[in-house]
């Protein structure tokens, strides 16, 4: 256990945005008294503005400044009549035509990393408004989201002087037809969305000797004091108690006891209406236990918890926004570590018993497959709750990076719709996901032939075999995992957001109940 002051000292470092202002206004940004106003210009297409303005491009080569995606241009503007800003910022979108929310916010990271190294902190931007593909709202809410998603860097270990510009202040200039009132109400639910995404990503960048399930468990509990939750933790007696084999078995190895973290949001109009359970895989560190991993990249085994804390990012935003549903968020905690303590494999465990009040039980085959056997348990709670739907997140196998690699995560599940929608979710929010098969071939690769599951399915088909075994678990109701082994995190820097966690499945998640039913 972490002594007391060193968690009060975590939780009260825990992720605090800096202050972003963003403002808006119907004038145009040649008018705005600022270090700099951002064109987003689309490819071969002339920018309108003052003469002054269309002077400074007039020598502009294709090479220098076409509108090209990814391209940017700086410029100054040397006391030009009609541009009060110091600076021009050109930012490429690409051909119209093939235009969407994605290619803002990509451009946007761009812009905003941009001025940032030329030491600029404030900025206008000219919002281009309704393009086909992308409506005036679309267009904003990529703006706000990824100003703020590339606003964030993990830099809590770096000594001071180390430490990037900080982009502080942002003016939307809009045409006079945007209702500002409308603009400003979307432009907070952004804000609140992209910094609980940060908020997650703040997280799960902390290493390993940082936190543990209990450490988990105290900012889920803070997490709760400030936005008015219920927080539900069992420790390691309480979960011996009701029968948490699997969590317990997981668990068993490290020093640090295992944790079921349980957050519950009602904001339903009606009190007693089904929940929508979101349960989240948060293995602290998974070195795979007895069956260990290679060294290679283990480190990135801190990332193991992303699925859970994704859930306290998005509890995070759904009770800021005040969504008219009830949730409840279960969190499984442990850490995967080889010792006397350690479950083996060979060992047969039994899971949560849950609504059928019979656990599953589990011949383990390989101790590194684990994330599946902590699931099995908070899904059988979560399904207790009766809810109308339950949605998990874990970054559960290699196989899944195998077979999509990092620009999406694999979905599963039964449910048509439920799937349509978070399918949808993710195109409109860049979170994307890719269905993958449950067939009954890979549901029989599962089969124990002394116990009810085991839990590896071989190396083929591995991230569906782990879905199969998921399933298990979930009987009638509604479900649908998404395995983000490979967009938790990043390894390189991508246009809107730096190394290290992505928060990925907290806008997701927030855009699918945002619009439930
Ligand atoms: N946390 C890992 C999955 C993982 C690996 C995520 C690499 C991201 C990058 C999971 O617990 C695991 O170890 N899965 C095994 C399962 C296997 C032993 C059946 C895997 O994918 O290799
Ligand atoms: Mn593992
Ligand atoms: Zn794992």
């Amino acid at each position: 256990m972490l002594p007391g002051p060193v968690v009060d000292a975590l939780l009260a470092r825990a992720y605090n945005p800096p202050p972003m202002k963003i403002s808006l206004v119907n004038t145009s940004v040649f008018s705005q008294k600022l270090p700099a106003i951002v064109l987003f210009a689309f490819e071969h297409e002339r920018l309108a503005g003052p003469s002054s303005f269309k002077n400074l491009l007039q020598r502009l080569t294709d090479k220098e400044f076409k509108g090209a995606e990814k391209q940017l241009l700086l410029l100054h503007t040397a006391g030009k009549p009609g541009i009060q800003a110091g600076r021009v910022l050109l930012a490429g979108l690409g051909k119209r035509n093939e235009f969407d929310p994605e290619k803002l916010r990509r451009a946007m990271g761009a812009v905003v990393k941009k001025l940032c190294d030329a030491g600029i902190d404030r900025a206008a931007i000219q919002v281009a408004c309704d393009e086909p593909g992308c409506s005036t709202d679309d267009c904003i809410a990529a703006v706000v989201d990824s100003a703020e998603l590339v606003a964030y860097t993990f830099t809590k270990y770096k000594s001071d002087n180390d430490k990037p510009v900080e982009f502080k202040s942002l003016t939307l200039c809009l045409t006079a037809k945007c209702n500002l009132r409308e603009v400003k109400a979307l432009v907070t639910r952004r804000q609140i969305i992209a910094q609980s995404a940060n908020y997650a990503r703040d997280i799960a960048n902390l290493p390993g000797n940082v936190v543990f399930p209990s450490v988990l468990a105290d900012y889920a509990r803070h997490l709760a004091e400030e936005n008015n939750l219920k927080c539900t933790v069992l420790g390691k007696t309480a979960l011996e108690k009701s029968g948490f084999g699997g969590l317990l078995a997981v668990g068993g190895g490290s020093a640090h006891e295992p944790h079921l973290i349980v957050l519950e949001y009602s904001g339903s109009r009606t009190k007693d209406a089904a929940p929508i359970a979101l349960v989240g895989k948060a293995i602290t560190f998974d070195s795979g236990g007895i069956s260990i991993k290679p060294s290679e990249k283990m480190d990135e085994m801190k990332f193991d918890k992303c699925g859970g804390v994704a859930i306290l990012g998005a509890m995070r935003a759904i009770a800021r926004l005040k969504l008219p549903l009830n949730v409840i968020g279960v969190i499984s905690a442990a850490e995967n570590m080889p010792s006397s303590t350690s479950y083996r494999p060979g060992d047969i465990v039994t899971s949560y018993p849950g609504p059928d009040k019979r656990g599953v039980t589990i011949e383990v085959l390989n101790t590194d497959a684990e994330g599946r056997i902590v699931l099995g348990d908070a899904l059988a709670y979560a399904r207790e709750r009766k809810p109308q739907a339950i949605i998990d997140l874990a970054t559960l196998t290699g196989a899944c990076v195998v077979a999509l690699g990092t620009y999406a995560a694999g979905l599963f599940g039964s449910d048509e719709l439920l799937l349509e929608r978070i399918r949808a979710a993710g195109e409109r929010t860049g979170e994307r996901v890719w269905l993958l098969p449950l067939w009954q071939e890979y549901k029989d690769k599962i089969k124990s032939d002394v116990a009810d599951i085991k839990n590896t399915g071989g190396r083929e088909g591995g991230a569906i075999t782990a879905a199969a075994f998921l399933e298990k678990y979930v009987g009638n109701t509604p479900w649908a995992h998404l395995d983000i082994a490979g967009t938790a995190w990043t390894t390189e820097e991508r246009p809107y957001m730096a190394k290290g966690a992505t928060g990925f499945g907290v806008r997701l998640l927030l855009e699918l109940l945002g619009n439930w039913r």
